[in-house]
């Protein structure tokens, strides 16, 4: 009789770079003969990549938690929670609904394994540093895309902005040798993947440890790589945005003309207390540099509101803002404060109705914007890597254009996988409609 096999389910909360670990846990599991579960339920192992950016992510973190407190009472099942909530909660983790098993940090994920292997059943915390690099091997990663791929450049952050957790959670800047990167585009590009997303939290401080080549050098490799026809990367920051990123991106054709650029806040005296190190002036010259380079680039940045002392006047300038660069889409958080942080040590003094009623005054000024600029769009024909069937439509396919704008659109093919033309013919605030022609 053959020996049942493990299963496992991973649930992913937070950013791009959570879902590239998931991927790379994924093809870790993989290895050691476990298969991939689709729903909790039929798992005896299940892995919660968390975040910690917001408050909000851990409470819904921990309700999950207790769904998962239920479903344990059933049966065997190990729960590991990784990422930077375990980072950042370690111990404490174990007494949460008595659920959890294994607590594993960003760097220490590749635990899983032996554990997994071993069939541990004590309960094992592990959140050490380490200051190189981790190499697993590109091959490994069960990736949910067979199109459009993440590649990791760079992990952690060297910026301590007032608010973010990131520091404390993913630790110092690490950045990945430049041949192992290359290594990885080419074996997409053999694989068939017609993007490459580059990510990290601050790729533009990116240098390859072996010879301090820059992060326009990288672009510059990987635009070299014959079948990846499209390449975006994030996440840029203002502060070292140097013009060179502007002319690399203007100049490589393979580079997607969409920057995602994190504004935060629009006032000078907010920046300054977020220690952001820019002002709205630096800010607004770079994106006039791009657009003077690059008319038709697709912009999109964060913002936070209520960040502690943020009075209306300073509020009315990120408003300001947005209305002057007219982004093709934004982020934006109510402020709430992060443990460890410089700003959890100043009073949190925005009321939370203040920060809901600007939250929704700029989410309705920026669905005003997309609607307008969407409109602007109906009878173009434009370039879209099709991604597959749309989740909830599955009659239309979906897609991004080089702007990384949703695109569903009618084929009589299934272009999956293919960089089509598409033209449109409605538009809603978040995504654009239209009809494959070639
Ligand atoms: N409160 C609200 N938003 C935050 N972000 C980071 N930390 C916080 C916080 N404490 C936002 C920033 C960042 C994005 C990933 O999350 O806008 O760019
Ligand atoms: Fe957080 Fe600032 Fe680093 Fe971004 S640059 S991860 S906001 S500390």
């Amino acid at each position: 009789m053959s020996e049942k096999k493990r299963r496992y389910f991973i649930r992913t909360f937070g950013c791009q770079m959570n879902e590239s670990d998931s991927e790379r846990i994924s093809g870790m599991l993989d290895q050691t003969g476990a298969v991939k579960a689709e729903r909790p339920e039929d798992a005896d192992l299940i892995i919660v990549n968390t975040c910690a950016v917001r408050e909000k992510s851990e409470e819904k973190l921990f309700s999950y938690l207790g769904r998962l407190a239920q479903l344990k009472k059933k049966r065997t099942l190990r729960i590991a929670v990784v990422g930077c909530v375990a980072q950042l909660r370690g111990w404490e983790l174990l007494g949460k609904k008595g659920a959890v098993d294994f607590v594993l940090g960003p760097d220490n994920t590749a635990e899983l394994l032996s554990l997994v292997k071993e069939d541990a059943a004590e309960k094992h915390v592990s959140t050490s540093w380490s200051e190189e690099w981790h190499e697993t091997s590109p091959g490994l990663i069960q990736r949910d895309s067979p199109v459009s791929a993440y590649v990791t450049v760079m992990e952690g952050c060297d910026n301590f902005c007032a608010y973010c957790i990131v520091p404390y959670t993913r630790g110092r800047e690490k950045f990945r040798p430049l041949r192992s990167i290359l290594e990885e585009v080419r074996d997409l590009a053999r694989k068939g993947y017609l993007e490459v997303q580059l990510l990290g939290q601050n790729v533009n401080s990116y240098r390859d440890p072996a010879s301090g080549r820059p992060f326009t050098e990288l672009l510059r490799e990987v635009a070299a790589v014959e079948g990846i026809e499209w390449i975006r990367f994030l996440t840029s920051h203002p502060k070292n945005f140097r013009p060179e990123i502007a002319e690399a991106v203007a100049g490589l054709r393979k580079v997607c003309r969409q920057l995602h650029l994190p504004l935060q806040s629009g006032s000078n005296a907010v920046l300054k207390r977020m220690k952001r190190g820019y002002t709205k002036e630096e800010y607004l010259d770079i994106i006039s540099g791009l657009r003077s380079l690059m008319p038709e680039i697709s912009l999109s940045t964060d913002i936070i509101v209520g960040f502690p002392g943020e009075t209306e006047p300073d509020f009315e300038e990120s408003v300001e803002v947005l209305r002057q660069v007219r982004f093709s889409s934004i982020f934006s958080f109510r402020y709430s404060p992060r443990p460890l942080t410089a700003a959890s040590r100043l009073e949190d003094s925005v009321p939370k109705e203040v920060k809901q009623r600007r939250l929704a005054e700029i989410q309705h000024l920026q669905k005003t914007i997309q609607l307008e600029d969407h409109s602007r769009l109906v009878g173009k024909t434009m370039k879209v890597l099709c991604l597959g069937r749309g989740q909830k439509t599955p009659q239309l396919f979906t897609g991004r254009n080089e702007g990384n704008q949703v695109v569903n659109f009618r084929s009589p093919d299934d272009p999956t996988g293919r960089l089509v033309d598409v033209h449109i013919t409605a538009f809603g605030p978040y995504s654009l409609l239209g009809e494959k022609t070639a």
